[in-house]
This record gives structure tokens, C-alpha cells and sequence, in this order.
């Protein structure tokens, strides 16, 4: 049987607690998951492409069914050139949704053989956002709730160093 994959994409700069429940929970649902990271140049981010790539693989390490990829353009395509079956999203509150539920028709629009799944973030992310962390380690804030132990050290240096951010 043909395995059922996955895109999770997004901007992960960086990557938080409340993306990698979603990704544990989406390997779950489907054989392979591939978390693709969207390279945008006009989008400034705290951390390159390659640098959140490989944040990512760190974190994803113990996760065999995870495949960590970038695109550039449109997810619909990447999805069928990858041949994806759905593209996973978490939601954590209602002024997500807005946002998504535009973005998940859009996407079925362009490849009508495309799905997306919705994942409700657990409670305890719901207020979880690459934004916050960033504005809570540049003023020295503990972010060691919320973003991946593999990567806290990294997220401290960037953006409390001063770095790109
Ligand atoms: O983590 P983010 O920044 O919320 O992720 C947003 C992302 C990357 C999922 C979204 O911007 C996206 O899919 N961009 C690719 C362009 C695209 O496919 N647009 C059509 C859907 S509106």
C-alpha cells in the first residue's frame, strides 16, 4: 500500500513545544510527515532556512516517519510533488481559525486531491507562538517551557546575543 504522507508546513523560527505535539501527534495519522519549512526571502526570520532545517532534524531525530524538507512557493504544489495527501495545521484558539480556514480553501482550490487536518493544540501550548518565544528570550526570559531542550541553547544565543534578530 501506497504510505499515506503529510506536508506540516510553516515558518518554525524557531521551533516550539506546541509544533512538535503536533508533529508527534500527526506521525500517528499518517506514515510519513514531512515538516517543511517555507523559505521566503522577504519574510524576516530569526534563523535561516538550513538553520531551522536543522533544528528541526535535531528535534525530530527519535521520529523515523519525519522527514524534514523546505519549499518556496506554494504548498499545493509541494504537496504533489510530494505526493501528499494532506497538509497538517494545529489550531490554538478561534483567532487562528480565520487565517487557516482561508488558507485550507485556497490550497484545496489548487489541488483539489489535497486535505488539511486540523489538530487542536493541547491546552498547555495553546499560547504558545515562535513570536513569543522570540520576545521572551531577548528580554532573558526562561523558555525552557517552550521550546524543544535541543534547540533552547541555540534560541538563547540568537536572539539574546542580539544575532539576526
Ligand atoms: O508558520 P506559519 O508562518 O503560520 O506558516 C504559514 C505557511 C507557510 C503555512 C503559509 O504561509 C503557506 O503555506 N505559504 C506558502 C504559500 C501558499 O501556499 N499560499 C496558499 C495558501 S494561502
Amino acid at each position: 500500500m501506497t504510505p499515506r504522507t503529510a506536508i506540516y508546513p510553516g515558518s518554525f523560527d524557531p521551533v516550539t513545544l506546541g509544533h512538535m505535539d503536533i508533529i508527534h501527534r500527526a506521525c500517528k495519522l499518517f506514515d510519513k510527515v514531512i515538516v517543511a519549512v517555507l523559505t521566503n526571502p522577504d519574510k524576516h526570520t530569526a534563523f535561516t532556512v538550513e538553520e531551522r532545517m536543522d533544528q528541526l532534524r535535531r528535534c525530530t531525530r527519535d521520529l523515523p516517519q519525519v522527514e524534514v524538507g523546505s519549499f518556496n512557493g506554494l504548498v499545493a504544489d509541494y504537496a504533489a510533488e510530494n505526493r501528499a495527501v494532506a497538509v497538517v495545521r494545529g489550531l490554538r484558539a478561534m483567532s487562528d481559525f480565520e487565517y487557516e480556514f482561508q488558507m485550507a480553501l485556497t490550497n484545496k482550490t489548487l489541488n483539489a486531491k489535497l486535505e488539511t487536518v486540523f489538530l487542536a493544540t493541547r491546552a498547555e501550548y495553546m499560547f504558545i507562538s515562535s513570536s513569543a518565544v522570540k520576545q521572551i528570550a531577548m528580554f532573558g526570559g526562561n523558555i525552557e517551557r517552550w521550546v524543544p531542550a535541543c534547540i533552547e541553547q541555540d534560541v538563547r544565543a540568537r536572539i539574546y546575543a542580539g544575532g539576526q534578530s
